[in-house]
């Protein structure tokens, strides 16, 4: 294991590379990692690095969102096979025949979603900014593809805009059920539920905090409370346990698992990054359009 994060870091000085890594990765890729964090940070992350080349442990879409804004980068994946069930939920003719359904609304796209999709999109948001993006666009009504769950959470946290949502979804958090909620309650009293919106709205009301990754990460570092259950994956679960060690984590069930997410191993960034493989290409006038939708969120999201 030395002797593997030892090569990977010598490669990523000899190549000017930097790693960014999904709060969801194995928790050993934090020992090669750059950044690791949620969406926004990353593709934040991707936008602002003066590296050449981009390792992403994470899922596709990541990848290729850090190629839709970072062109000029070489942007590698190291398990190509790492995919996201829900942004496979949408595809370009079904958001196409989605906006002829409802016509003349403003489109917001989670970023969880492919480049196609994204191209057909106004703007793009993340689980941390859905609400403000949505507010952003001060209109009455919009369309929100794919999550449903995140874009009804959305509009329940806005008085007056109506979300249309897509029927997507996470299939990791949209099977978490109210009874697992009042099951940790009841179990543990004294606890924090902390929820991503994700999860079904039922789910996320039910909480003490909603948020993303991050926000559920920074949610503990600012808290005096000692005990939490936590509702996402499990890469969350095990970097809070590794950073706060006399602080007690409930995972809310076995099942929060993204196996996407767990593909990626080090041997396969060294790999990736030793022979510049996986590498993440898109069709420019694609890229182009889809850029503007999350050139627009980043504008927003600074
Ligand atoms: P965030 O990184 O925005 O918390 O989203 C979680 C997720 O499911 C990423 O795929
Ligand atoms: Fe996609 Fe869900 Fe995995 Fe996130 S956790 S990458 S939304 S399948």
């Amino acid at each position: 294991m030395k002797n593997l994060l030892e090569r990977i870091n010598k490669l990523k000085q000899e190549k000017n590379a930097i790693i960014l890594a999904h709060s969801y990765q194995n928790i050993e890729i934090d020992e090669v990692a750059d950044f690791v964090g949620d969406s926004l940070y990353l593709s934040q992350k991707a936008r602002d690095t003066k590296a050449d080349i981009i390792v992403f442990a994470g899922v596709y879409f990541m990848a290729q969102t850090a190629k839709i804004i970072s062109p000029e980068k070489k942007v590698l994946l190291p398990n190509l096979n790492a995919g996201c069930l829900m942004a496979d939920m949408i595809n370009l003719n079904q958001i196409i025949e989605f906006k002829k359904q409802h016509p003349n609304l403003p489109v917001v796209c989670y970023i969880n979603s492919t480049a196609e999709v994204k191209s057909e999109c106004d703007i793009c948001c993340t689980s941390s900014n859905a609400v403000e993006i949505v507010k952003s666009l001060k209109a009455s009504k919009v369309l929100f593809v794919p999550d449903a769950n995140l874009g009804k959470y959305v509009e329940s946290q806005l008085n007056d805009v109506e979300v249309v949502t897509y029927n997507g979804c996470c299939p990791v958090h949209d099977n978490v059920t109210e009874q697992n909620i009042l099951d940790a309650r009841n179990k543990y009293p004294q606890a924090k539920i902390l929820i991503h919106p994700e999860c079904k709205p039922t789910i996320s009301s039910l909480g003490d905090y909603i948020g993303s990754t991050s926000g559920i990460i920074d949610y503990v570092k600012n808290s005096q409370d000692n005990q939490f259950v936590i509702v996402t994956e499990k890469g969350v679960a095990d970097r809070l346990k590794r950073d706060y060690p006399d602080k007690e984590f409930i995972l809310i069930s076995n099942n929060m698992l993204c196996e996407s997410m767990k593909l990626t191993t080090l041997e396969e960034i060294l790999y990736s990054l030793e022979n510049e493989v996986n590498e993440i290409t898109i069709d420019e006038d694609i890229r182009k359009r889809s850029s503007n939708c999350i050139q627009r969120m980043l504008k927003v999201s600074k």
